[in-house]
This record gives structure tokens, sequence and C-alpha cells, in this order.
């Protein structure tokens, strides 16, 4: 089932869609141990996990020394900080971050998300029961409906609204002042953002991969929460294989306690985190089910490409988007996959790690 013999690529579920809490919540199968994107009972253990506060939260050196100014900067002041956009992949901390930053404030958090401003009007009753200084969380906000978006482009320039009553020529639009907020925006897809939207946010975030060594940080910190008896050389193991992703990173800890407290003694040392690994099916670099597909397609089906993103989407039986968004990052960052303007392109360390002979036209990690 690892897609690795080119022969299942069809197998990965669907994306359910939950309006309410961001459309990339779960849908993938119990077996997706690796994918990204959190999966349905994932939400109380989260909750567990998450860093409180800037301190407790590792790694994003960048985004964390420019949102402690942005905060601190604002709270000196007296008033609201900028609109904040946080982008990057699945489980990288974007709700974690925005919970934060509302602890740092100690504002009351709001939270909804792009899918389920469907209407102006969702938006509005939203935005009208703001308190001053509330921090209000649109996850996935590029999936927010047109109406409501433009009515977020005034809100968030002049806090204020104009509610329009009755429909035709005898319409009428009603302004309604609105509490001073910070909007907070997550979203996977940055350009899929509107122009004038991008522009409204003072400060965009952009989150990184994780490296290894912060990924060891996180699995320690989780599993002193946990009370999973985590040996040092079985922490390595695990953040080693976590593509970069604190949600990954947190999940196969998880499933290396299982083996470990079953199988084992209970303590996840180097043996015991490499056999549960093995179990799992988790490879050296961490590459998914859906990783795999589309590197096993890429080489196979398209010589290593130029490949356009939605053939190779319907080669591995997924949407475009979920493998732009999804997929493409890790491939990209692991310097597996190089978008090109003609297409997507196999570089020489995928051949390899496939086990094949790279071509000799496929692109070298030097010039990658
Ligand atoms: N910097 C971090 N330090 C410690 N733990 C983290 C960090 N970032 C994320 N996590 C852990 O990873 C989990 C997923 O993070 P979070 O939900 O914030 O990701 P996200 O970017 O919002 O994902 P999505 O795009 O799917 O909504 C959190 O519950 C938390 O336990
Ligand atoms: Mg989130």
């Amino acid at each position: 089932m690892t897609g690795f013999g080119g022969a299942d690529f069809t197998d990965f579920g669907e994306f359910a869609e939950d309006g309410f809490d961001g459309g990339f919540d779960g849908g993938f199968d119990d077996e997706e141990t690796l994918n990204p994107v959190r999966e349905p009972g994932e939400r109380d253990l989260e909750t567990t996990l998450r860093p409180k506060d800037l301190r407790e939260f590792v790694g994003q050196p960048k985004v964390r020394e420019q949102l402690e100014l942005v905060l601190h900067g604002a709270m000196r002041r007296g008033a609201p900080p900028d609109h904040v956009l946080l982008s990057g992949p699945p489980g990288l901390g974007k709700t974690s971050l925005a919970m934060i930053i509302a602890a740092e404030l100690g504002a009351s958090l709001r939270i909804t998300s792009g899918p389920a401003l469907e209407r102006a009007g969702d938006l509005a009753a939203m935005l009208s029961n703001l308190v001053e200084g509330d921090v209000l969380f649109i996850d996935e906000i590029h999936r927010m409906a047109r109406p409501a978006e433009e009515m977020l482009y005034l809100a968030m320039e002049d806090f204020r609204v104009d509610v329009v009553v009755g429909k035709g020529p005898g319409a009428t639009s009603i302004p309604l002042d609105i509490a001073p907020f910070t909007l907070v925006g997550a979203t996977t897809r940055s350009g899929a953002l509107t122009g004038p939207l991008r522009d409204r946010f003072g400060f965009t975030g952009h989150m990184e991969f994780y490296t290894p060594e912060e990924l060891d940080l996180i699995v320690r910190r989780s599993a002193v929460i946990l009370g999973v008896d985590l040996r040092e050389e079985g922490a390595v193991e695990i953040a080693g294989r976590s593509r970069g992703t604190p949600r990954i990173a947190n999940r196969l800890l998880r499933r290396v306690r299982d083996f470990a407290e079953v199988r084992a003694d209970g303590a996840v040392t180097l043996e015991v985190a490499r056999a549960a690994l093995a179990v799992y099916d988790v490879d050296e670099l961490g590459l998914d089910r859906l990783d795999r597909a589309v590197l096993g397609a890429l080489v196979r089906s398209f010589g290593g490409g130029p490949v356009g993103v939605s053939t190779l989407a319907v080669a591995v039986g997924e949407e475009p988007t979920t493998v732009e968004e999804v997929c493409e990052p890790y491939l990209v960052r692991a310097g597996m996959l190089a978008r090109t303007p003609r297409g997507r392109v196999a570089t020489a360390l995928a051949w390899q790690h496939l086990g094949l002979e790279p071509p000799d036209h496929a692109p070298g990690l030097l010039e990658g």
C-alpha cells in the first residue's frame, strides 16, 4: 500500500470538508501516519500538546522574533497590533501561533474559518460581536466567499462594515462601527489570496519546515506531557523522520509509544523507534505515501518530467491543490522536486531515493 510499486495510486481517501475547522481537517485513513493534515480524532490531543506562549513555541526563529516586536510594540502603545497573516503548509503551527498571539496580548480569541463565512452576513455577525482588542482568527482565509472578503477589507482598514438591508432598488446600506480588533489569518496557500486582502495585513509570517533539532525538542516536550519514556536516541530517530512537521512528530511519537507498550517494556529506545517506524511504513526521509506516489509517477510515468501539476495530480488520483499545498512544499525543501516554468521535475536525489539510476538530464543536487 505504499505507492512505491506504482500499482496503487488512487487510494488516498478523500478530503472531508469540515466547514468550521478549516477544510483540511481529516479525511485520510488512520494509517496515514505521515499525513500533515490533521486526523479527525486528533484535535483534543493537539490541544494538550499546543505550546501556550512564545517561549514554549519551538523553532520559526524569524517569525517569532518579528511577531514579538509587532506584539510588544503595540502593547507599549496600548493599541491593537497590525493584522497578521500566517502562511505555510499544514501542521507547522499556524493555529498554535494564532492562539499564542491572543494569549500574549491578554485578549480573547474568536475563531472561524474561510469556508464558514459563506455569506457577508456571517462575517458581519462575527465582527459586530467583537469587543475592543479581541483577536479574530480566520483559518483557511483564502477560502472565504467574495462578498465576505469585500466586507472584511473595510473592517480591517476602518473598523467599520456596511450592512446591506433589503434587496433590489429599495436596498439600503447601513454603516456599522465595530470595535478595534486584530485579525489573524492563516492560509496554506498565500498565493490564492487576492491582492487587496494581502495588502491589508501589516505583517505576514512565513512558516518554514522545522529542522530535526527543533523537532527533537518538540517530541521531547510532548513526551513529558504524555508521560512517554522517550530516550535520547529514540527522540532523534522520530524527529529525523517527521517530514519537518511538528504535527507528524507528535503523531509518530504516539505510534511509537503504542509499539513500545505492546511489544517492548514501554521505553522508546533507538531500536524500538526503528522497529515501530518500520511497522508504520515510514521511510528514512519521512516521506508519506502521497509524496512517494508523486515521485513515483513523476519518475516512472513521465520520465522525471517536466510535467504540469494537474497532470501529475491526475496520475496519483488527487486534487491538484492537495499535491501543490500538502505534498510539494516538502519535496521541494527535501531537494527531490523542482518547480520549473515548464512543469515539475524530479531531481537526481528523487531517482536515487526510489532506488533508480538518474538519467543524465535529471537536475542534480548542486544545480537544484
Ligand atoms: N513550534 C511548535 N512547537 C511545539 N509544538 C508545535 C509547534 N508547532 C506546532 N506544534 C504542534 O503541532 C500541532 C499542529 O500545529 P497547528 O495546529 O498549529 O498547525 P497548523 O499550521 O495550524 O496546521 P493546519 O494548516 O492543518 O491548520 C499542534 O497541536 C502542536 O502540538
Ligand atoms: Mg490550523
